[in-house]
């Protein structure tokens, strides 16, 4: 969709993030136990609580804002490499997408570290079916850490 083509194009010139991006992360108990936890208390209020996402998350709003979408296999999270969406969580769309791009998806940098992003970008992953973590797992072996 546009969004993600937006996204895409300008996280190309992002600047370099020093985290390393553990491909077996969402496979641990402990990762994604420990991801699930923050899922709930930061992120669950918006894309809620089964990861389903607000109603009518395509639509924008009259102000131009987009409502949270889901992070289930219904969404497009799987279609976005784990290092944008750790960018994304991190520093907020708006910052990520620039130019005056309106979001309510601030970013968490401020309140969560980097292990605890990466805990619960896993524990979305383990949530979809094997087709989509195979795919996403394709995605990130051509994306790569930086
Ligand atoms: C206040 C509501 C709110 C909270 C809380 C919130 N988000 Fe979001 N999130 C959004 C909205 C709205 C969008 C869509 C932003 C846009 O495209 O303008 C979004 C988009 C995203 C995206 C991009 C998804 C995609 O498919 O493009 C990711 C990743 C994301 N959020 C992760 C998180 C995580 C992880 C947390 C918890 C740490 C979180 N969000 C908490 C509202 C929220």
């Amino acid at each position: 969709m546009r969004t993600g083509a937006i996204l895409t194009a300008l996280l190309v010139a992002a600047p370099a993030l020093a985290i390393t991006i553990d491909a077996e992360a969402y496979k641990s108990p402990a990762v994604t136990q420990a991801g699930a936890g923050l899922y709930a208390e930061h992120c669950a209020s918006c894309h809620g609580a089964r990861l389903e996402g607000q109603t009518d998350w395509q639509l924008r709003d009259p102000d131009g804002y987009l409502p949270a979408p889901p992070h289930d296999e219904t969404g497009h999270t799987w279609h976005h490499p784990t290092l944008q969406l750790f960018e994304i969580t991190k520093y907020g769309t708006e910052q990520v997408v620039g130019g005056g791009y309106k979001s309510n998806m601030a970013g968490f940098g401020s309140l969560l570290s980097d292990d605890e992003i990466l805990s619960i970008l896993a524990f979305i992953k383990s949530t979809w079916p094997r087709q989509i973590i195979d795919h996403h797992d394709r995605l990130d072996a051509a994306y790569g850490n930086r």
